[in-house]
């Protein structure tokens, strides 16, 4: 291994250009080496913005011609799949962005592809690296708030309608559900511990995505004090976007999932909504105590940890409790992490097999708004067809 590791990008939009490409050049172990985007121009202009030696509009072209250790896939999510394919076969280890795949079977692929080239395989679940939530794991961990039986998490958003590939549904598998709900659907499960998932109720809703919900120039240009924040939010940076010419995804969706000891999550999730303002939260309720995330408005959360307070009784006395938290920028604790899982040659915090049973929940979520039902969610063991919802 060389002394630094060389890390590939693999597609130049948001999210690369404000997260991950300003986060690895924090690492002081590893450098990005090269970069790929359709958009050639694109391509050369970030190279050159960031110094990357190499730069090209295919990546397989890239991941023949660089030595490379490692790859960030920042790619539409209908791409995921083809790339993360192409990296492991070319032996590199991949930090995939969320959602991981389309469905559950196309993430399950990605996963024994992973294990049959022995490489990390880590999807980008950010939200598990917040301040907030990695305290809140700790005191769960550690039961200081027993056992977990009931969670409500959010992120509403009132007018922010993502453009292009994202709301078309063969590239994005979906809208705000897939979209935000995945981070919301994995924190959750993740805090609850990682129960089975059993069934699943949900709705979706296209009422209101229009071209004039759609998020203009003129929003981007008055949030310019916040470049970093417009950078990662998918809904301020459409400005080289096209305007999706059909909305073929939800606005909103809203679902009760159960788990295997009768734990029960509530989630809701937006890019446009009649309500007052943007926000994000997340509520979970112990035996022992409770605790409380946010609410929050998203950007002001990728520097800073959202505020956060726990709620137990003393001496049969209601106390609330607000811990410290450190200001961590998530995106460079995940990319740090990965980096490190490699050198050390260990797990990662969000390992991609983690993420399929995330990506069950969510097409379970799917069929029960397309059918009107409740889902089963099949117990996921032997072949991809169990994964299928019944
Ligand atoms: N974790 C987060 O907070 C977060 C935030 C935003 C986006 N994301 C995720 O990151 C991924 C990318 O989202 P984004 O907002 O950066 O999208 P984007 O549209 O801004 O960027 C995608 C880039 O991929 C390029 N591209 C498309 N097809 C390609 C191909 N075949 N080969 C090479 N390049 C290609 C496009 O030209 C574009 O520059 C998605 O999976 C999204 O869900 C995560």
């Amino acid at each position: 291994m060389a002394d630094k590791l060389r890390v590939g990008i693999v597609g130049a939009g948001g999210i690369a250009q404000g997260a991950h490409l300003p986060a690895v050049k924090k690492v002081e172990r590893a450098e990005p080496i090269a970069l790929c985007d359709l958009d050639s121009n694109k391509a050369e202009r970030v190279a050159r913005e960031n110094n990357i030696p190499y730069f090209f509009q295919d990546y397989q072209d890239m991941f023949e011609k660089v030595e490379m250790d490692a790859v960030i896939i920042c790619l539409p999510t209908y791409l995921h799949l083809p790339a993360t394919k192409m990296a492991l076969e070319a032996e590199l280890h991949v930090l995939c962005e969320k959602p991981l795949a389309m469905n559950a079977l196309e993430a399950l692929e990605m996963v024994e592809l992973a294990r049959r080239a022995k490489k990390i395989l880590m999807v980008a679940l950010n939200e598990r690296f917040q301040s907030h939530s990695q305290v809140l794991k700790k005191l769960i961990e550690n039961q200081e708030l027993g056992d977990i039986y009931y969670a409500k998490m959010g992120w509403l958003r009132r007018q922010g309608v993502p453009g292009g590939w994202f709301s078309e549904k063969e590239k994005a598998g979906g809208g705000p559900l897939i979209d935000l709900g995945v981070h919301l659907l994995d924190l959750a499960w993740w805090l609850m511990g990682n129960p089975k998932p059993m069934s699943v109720i949900g709705s979706t809703y296209s009422n209101m995505a229009h071209p004039a919900s759609y998020i203009s120039d003129s929003d981007i240009l008055e949030n310019e004090n916040k470049p970093l924040a417009n950078n990662l939010d998918s809904s301020r940076n459409v400005s080289d976007r096209e305007m999706p010419k059909a909305w073929g995804v939800e606005d909103l969706a809203v679902a009760l999932v159960k788990f295997e000891r009768g734990q029960t999550l509530f989630l809701e999730t937006s890019w446009t909504l009649h309500c007052r303002d943007e926000i994000m939260y997340g509520e979970i309720f112990g035996t022992q105590g409770g605790a409380r995330i946010g609410p929050v408005e998203f950007c002001k959360m990728i520097s800073k940890p959202a505020s956060m307070e726990i709620y137990k009784n003393m001496q049969g006395i209601p106390v609330n409790i607000t811990p410290v938290l450190e200001d961590v920028n998530s995106y460079d604790a995940e990319v740090k992490h990965f980096i490190d899982c490699i050198i050390q040659g260990r797990e990662p915090t969000t390992p991609a097999e983690q993420a399929i049973e995330v990506m069950r929940i969510i097409d379970a979520i799917y069929k029960s708004a397309q059918t009107g039902q409740m889902v089963r969610i099949g117990n996921g063991r032997g072949r991809p067809d169990s994964f299928r919802c019944r």
